[in-house]
């Protein structure tokens, strides 16, 4: 134990609290890192290996030496390795754990169904056994979050879907989380866990991975503004959803873990917009009228079954834990599409400065 396991306050030393993150170089796990190390935590996460970088999220903490390898800790491990996970638990000993980590992409869980019921529902389980067995070796409780998933409401049974709307899982990654979901609630219940589950609806941010829907618009509004790429491909424009700021959302992580009891909540804003609706605003908002004239449909993008709608009743989570999100869907166009402005205007720069040619098909092709 070294001086930055404790801190000073009102003349009293106090230990740090300590948190362990699966999936903390996704988007979700970097907003929940800076989160922790603001409210003083010391953070361990769990990364895989990989043939390239996958910490480019991370990267201000891991480029900052007064928190790297003091308060900010990364460890190799995998959701589908046991020996991993509870190694990490033994060496972190952590008072809460935010199980993150996922195969998140659900078209990407059609093509891949094993690996994804493997990672998101074993893994999980994985997590939860790790959890108990360190809790009946040391005596010491360890306070659990569950990622789960308004993708579990699949095809919805009522509008707008609350904790106690039954799941219908269209996808093998909705059941994967359902899987999961369920588990932690067992977990719970068998076993007297702290585990709590987030049913988070869809949480997007300049840090959301580029395949999918709203990054990957933004990103294209950048480019063809700058003259880098002539098309989007893109699916299913009439689906729905309740869109809100992943920022916002890892807060009511945190505050699912600070009560007395654990429980489950939906988080989400209320407010649920088209896909077709999410374009024009982008595009308008960078100054780019009709954007039928980018836009071509790809039936490479569309789900052998989607969900149609999902919108969110967060009243109790707004009641209990107190959390109401701050930026709203044009909030959330706004910071997508200026970010990404910039993005584009930076690899403009590059082509210009390089005299490398454009080449639009290079921004235009991905797979998911
Ligand atoms: P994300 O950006 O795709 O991040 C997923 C994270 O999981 C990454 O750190 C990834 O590592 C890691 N991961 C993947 N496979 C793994 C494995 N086999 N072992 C260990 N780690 C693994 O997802 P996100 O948007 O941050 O979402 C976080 C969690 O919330 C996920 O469980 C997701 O399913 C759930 N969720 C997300 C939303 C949403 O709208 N964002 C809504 C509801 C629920 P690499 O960086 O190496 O790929
Ligand atoms: N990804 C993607 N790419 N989606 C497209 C595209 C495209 O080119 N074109 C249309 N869509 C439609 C999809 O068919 C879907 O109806 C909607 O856009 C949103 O797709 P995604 O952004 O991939 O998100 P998602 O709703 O399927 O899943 C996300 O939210 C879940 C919570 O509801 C993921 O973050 C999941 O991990 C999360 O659990």
């Amino acid at each position: 134990m070294t001086e930055m396991n404790y801190f000073l306050n009102g003349g009293n030393l106090y230990m740090k609290k300590i948190a362990f993150i699966t999936g903390i170089s996704g988007q979700d796990g970097s907003y929940l890192a800076d989160f922790l190390l603001s409210k003083g935590y010391i953070v361990h996460g769990l990364i895989r290996r990989s043939s390239s970088f996958n910490t480019s999220r991370l990267e201000h903490h891991i480029n900052n030496p007064e928190v790297y390898n003091k308060t900010f800790f990364l460890h190799y491990g995998d959701l589908s390795d046991y020996n991993s996970i509870y190694q990490m638990i033994e060496k972190s000993q952590p008072n809460e754990i935010y199980n993150l980590g996922a195969q998140s992409h659900v078209r990407v869980s059609f093509d891949m169904p094993v690996y994804t019921g493997t990672i998101d529902g074993i893994g999980t389980l994985h997590v939860l056994e790790a959890v108990k067995c360190y809790q009946e070796k040391y005596g010491k409780q360890i306070k659990y979050y569950q990622a789960s998933s308004s993708e579990m409401y699949g095809k919805v049974q009522e509008v707008p879907q609350k904790e106690t709307t039954p799941f219908y899982p269209r996808s093998p990654y909705g059941c994967a989380k359902v899987y999961a979901h369920h588990l932690t609630v067992n977990y719970r219940e068998s076993y007297g866990l702290h585990a709590s589950c987030g049913i988070l609806f869809n949480h997007e941010s300049p840090r959301r991975g580029e395949t999918f829907v709203t990054r990957k618009i933004t990103r294209a509004v950048g480019r063809i503004y700058q003259g880098l790429q002539k098309e989007l491909y893109l699916g299913n424009l009439d689906s729905l959803r309740d869109w809100g700021y992943a920022g916002d959302y890892v807060e009511a992580m945190w505050l699912m873990l600070q009560q007395k009891t654990p429980d489950d909540y939906v988080i989400a804003t209320g407010q649920m917009i088209s896909v077709k609706e999410f374009l024009v605003k982008s595009f308008e908002y960078a100054g780019l009228k009709n954007y039928q004239d980018y836009v071509k449909i790809d039936s490479k993008y569309f789900r052998p079954a989607e969900v149609d709608q999902l919108l969110g009743d967060s009243t109790k989570a707004r009641n209990v834990l107190g959390w109401n999100p701050k930026v709203n869907i044009d909030g959330l166009v706004k910071m997508m599409v200026d970010h990404d402005m910039e993005l584009a205007r930076e690899e403009f720069m590059i082509h210009h400065m390089t005299k490398r040619k454009i080449d639009s098909k290079k921004y235009e092709i991905s797979y998911s």
